[in-house]
């Protein structure tokens, strides 16, 4: 009798592998969320949500004293005074707010820095029908493979197409991010781009191109709420595993 089969899909055995090279250093996953939040909400309007720099912001991702960090030690001080007069304003902020913030940067500059890595194995170890499955799932309510994706496949190539999947940058396709609506204490509302924005006061610009500007007198005065159209996928990334990804990349380069 032939001994009981040890036979591994080859595909498996290199994810394994990959998984064993590519184990994470590990960030409180409620802290990074908590500083996703926040930084999406007071540094995304400057550096980018995915803080990889903005009109009015650098890279955080490739920045030395980012980079030197370690767990608030550096970005704390640093935000407490910020550059006014470079256009950094000061942040007042818990310790635990900046841990929060850093280890959001870190794990980003970590994901950054761990993609080259992921893409030699992507292809490769992928299921196209599992990603489908998923994409049905997850993603469908938005994207459509004969619509909006259509040819997506052709459009970049696998490593571009994850990264867009993973965190896509509609600015780069001329469209602005994030518009925000702000509510006066009378009552009155006015959503648009926004143009300004730190501890003092809020501007915008509306669709009409009026632009608006409001004293901010407390934190929550006046309201302000602001509307990401990929906030879906901000949410999608603190639920992906390394296998979803690798089988929805299989599944988007096949959208000729
Ligand atoms: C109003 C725009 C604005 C906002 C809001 C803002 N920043 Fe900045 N930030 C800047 C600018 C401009 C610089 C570059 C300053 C300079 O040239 O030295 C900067 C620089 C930095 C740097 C230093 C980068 C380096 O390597 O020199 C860090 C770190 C940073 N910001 C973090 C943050 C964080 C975290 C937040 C949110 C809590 C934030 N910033 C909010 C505009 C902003
Ligand atoms: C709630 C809506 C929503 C959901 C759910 C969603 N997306 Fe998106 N997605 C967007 C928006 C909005 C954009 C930006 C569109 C643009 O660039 O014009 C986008 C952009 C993209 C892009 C870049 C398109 C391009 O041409 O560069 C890809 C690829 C993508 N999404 C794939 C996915 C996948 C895969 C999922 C599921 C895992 C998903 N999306 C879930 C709203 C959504």
């Amino acid at each position: 009798m032939p001994s009981k089969s040890l036979s591994i899909p080859l595909c498996a055995l290199l994810t394994l592998a990959h998984i064993h090279a590519q184990e994470a250093p590990k960030y409180d996953a409620a802290s990074v969320q908590r500083g996703k939040e926040f930084f999406v909400s007071h540094c995304g309007f400057c550096h980018g949500v995915n803080a990889k720099g903005g009109e009015k912001g650098p890279d955080l991702l490739r920045s030395v004293l980012v980079l030197d960090d370690e767990n608030g030690s550096s970005l704390g001080p640093f935000l407490a005074h910020g550059r006014p007069d470079k256009g950094m304003p000061a942040f007042t902020l818990t310790p635990e707010q900046v841990t929060d913030i850093a280890n959001f940067l870190h794990r980003a500059i970590y994901a950054a820095a761990d993609r080259d890595t992921y893409q030699v194995h992507n292809i490769v170890t992928g299921n196209a029908q599992a990603g489908e499955k998923y994409f049905q799932a997850h993603c469908a309510s938005c994207h459509s493979p004969t619509g909006d994706l259509k040819g997506i496949g052709k459009k970049y190539d696998p490593e571009n197409l994850q990264d867009n999947f993973v965190m896509p940058r509609p600015e780069e396709h001329g469209k602005p991010l994030l518009t925000i609506s702000v509510t006066t204490a009378d009552g009155k509302t006015v959503q648009g781009v926004p143009e300004h924005f730190d501890d003092f006061s809020v501007a915008l610009r509306d669709s009409a191109g009026n632009y608006y500007s409001f004293k901010r007198t407390t934190p929550e005065t006046p309201r302000i709420e602001i509307h990401n159209p990929l906030q879906a996928h901000y949410d999608l990334l603190a639920r992906y595993t390394d296998t979803d990804i690798h089988n929805l990349t299989a599944y988007l380069v096949t959208l000729k």
